[in-house]
């Protein structure tokens, strides 16, 4: 295979590289361009964070969880790239040097280089922009400072990378990077043993922590057709191959809720690289992606060779660690239908930012003349599978819209689920804090205003 991108404004062309090298091992270790920090290894602590720039724009990656073939068309810049061909210092290098926003310095290049994207693209929203980044001595104030310091500074030349034309490969017996769902289709029927891998952020990590070999494997990044967000008057169709970032982007519109739900999911690196179609397909019963779609009465498209189906997409988990996906088959795209935007979201985690889900619970329930005539209610965290609570829908359906009706069906919710007690959270505990999402739910229906940041007096 080859793969070819530019790095730091070079052209760099790979051929025979193991198809799970790591952008970190391969800077690192072929390269010696150890700027690039190894933290974590597993996309938690942004040390390894570098910008991709390609069709979609300029973006942070965490670089231990990215394969090589991943990069095949794009441009790759690293903290050796971020000052000026001339040695200049970038704007966020200087204000980090002025604000005292290093101690040990570990952290500093993976926090430059997301402040130097951030900066490309003008985003101030930097706890987010940063939320995906970790330090442990210097505390994030100074830090923050220094982004809000170089805000107005202009984008240095250098900065604005453009892709590279990618190299063309055909697919054999043990790696296929398909330029179309078509082409997919077909190897994959005849390969139904291999690994599909696309935004790799779980993947990774069965090569990172697992040291799992993966063969034969197919990058589904090339597949342009199967990336994107389509509207049409009845639903809105997610390929996918479409990110994290590009639906939130895209759903804040329809279901503002829902995408606050992903603003807390992982990290601007994570999103970025993460994909709704391996969020559904990894089959996780803490995804944050299933809740919400269920709620939403979303169906997922399959296709097997030339075949394809699609069914509502509570019925694809059918047992933990168990989907109804068959050999071969992989996710085309989500459909969710068009209607008035009743969901709320509720992520419960530890921490607010860059947290898996101790339960996750998406709401969506339609009152006329006072009544509820339809409610959905799916949660992550409760169960083996991401799962609607039927018994909580029942007691509300045809019910005054009220709170006793509502404490009812929090009644109910006791027999939905058996949640598992893990280092997340109890069972006790999950199930109290499902039962008063919906609660919360019906305030905030009543005008009630909650805010899980604010402290209350
Ligand atoms: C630091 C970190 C934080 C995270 N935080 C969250 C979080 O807050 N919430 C959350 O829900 N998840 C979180 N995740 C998990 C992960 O990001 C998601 O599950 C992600 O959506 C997976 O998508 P991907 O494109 O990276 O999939 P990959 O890792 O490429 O693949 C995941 C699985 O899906 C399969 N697959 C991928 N695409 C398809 C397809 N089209 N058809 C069939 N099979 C397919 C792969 O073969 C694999 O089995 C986090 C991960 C990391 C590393
Ligand atoms: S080394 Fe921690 S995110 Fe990559
Ligand atoms: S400066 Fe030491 S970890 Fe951030």
């Amino acid at each position: 295979m080859e793969i070819t991108f530019r790095l730091n404004g070079e052209t760099v062309v790979l051929r025979d590289v193991a198809p799970t090298t790591t952008l970190l091992d391969w800077l690192r270790e072929a390269r010696g361009l150890t700027g690039t920090k190894e933290g974590c290894n597993e996309g938690d602590c942004g040390a390894c964070s570098v910008m991709i720039t390609d069709a979609h724009g300029a973006r942070t990656f965490n670089a231990c969880i990215l394969f090589l073939p991943q990069l095949n068309g794009k441009a790759v810049r690293t903290i050796e790239g971020i000052a000026a061909p001339d040695g200049a210092l970038h704007p966020v290098q200087q204000a980090m040097i002025d604000h005292h926003g290093s101690q040990c310095g570990f952290c500093t290049p993976g926090f430059v280089v997301s402040m130097a994207t951030a900066h490309l693209n003008h985003r101030k929203d930097h706890d987010t922009q940063l939320a995906g980044n970790l330090c442990r001595c210097t505390g994030y104030a100074p830090i923050v400072r220094a982004a809000e310091a170089a805000e107005a500074a202009p984008v240095p030349d250098h900065m604005r990378d453009v892709p590279v034309a990618k190299s063309k490969n055909k697919g054999s017996d043990a790696l296929f990077q398909p330029e179309t769902s078509d082409d997919l289709a077909t190897w994959y029927q005849v390969h139904p043993d291999a690994t599909l891998i696309a935004g790799a952020t779980d993947v990774g990590l069965w090569v990172t922590k697992e040291f799992r070999p993966l063969s034969p494997v197919a990058f589904l990044n090339g597949c342009a057709d199967l990336r994107g967000i389509a509207q049409t008057d009845d639903a809105i169709r997610i390929g996918a191959m479409t990110t994290l970032t590009e639906l939130e982007d895209a759903i804040a519109r329809h279901h503002p809720s829902f995408a606050e739900l992903i603003r807390r999911y992982g990290s601007v690196q994570v999103r970025n690289a993460a994909t709704i179609g391996g969020n559904i397909a990894n089959g996780s019963p803490i995804g944050d992606g299933p809740p919400a779609l269920i709620a939403l009465a979303a169906r997922v498209h399959l296709r097997l060779g030339s075949e394809r189906r699609d069914m509502p997409l509570e019925d694809f988990f059918i047992d933990y660690g168990k989907q109804d996906r068959r050999p071969g088959e992989f996710v085309e795209a989500i459909t969710i239908p068009r209607g008035p935007g009743r969901l709320k979201c509720y992520k419960l985690s530890k921490r607010y930012d860059q947290d898996i889900s101790a339960v996750c619970g998406c709401f969506s329930i339609t009152t006329e003349n006072g009544r509820v005539t339809a409610a959905r209610i799916a949660f992550g965290g409760m169960a083996g599978i991401p799962k609607r609570a039927a018994g909580a829908e029942a007691a509300l359906i045809g019910a005054p819209w009220s709170e006793a009706t509502v404490r009812a069906a929090m009644r109910a919710m006791a027999s939905d689920f058996e949640p598992l007690s893990d280092m997340r959270a109890s069972a006790t505990y999950r199930m109290k804090t499902a039962q008063n999402m919906l609660l919360r739910y019906w305030h905030e229906d009543q005008g009630v205003a909650a805010n899980a940041l604010e402290v209350m007096p």
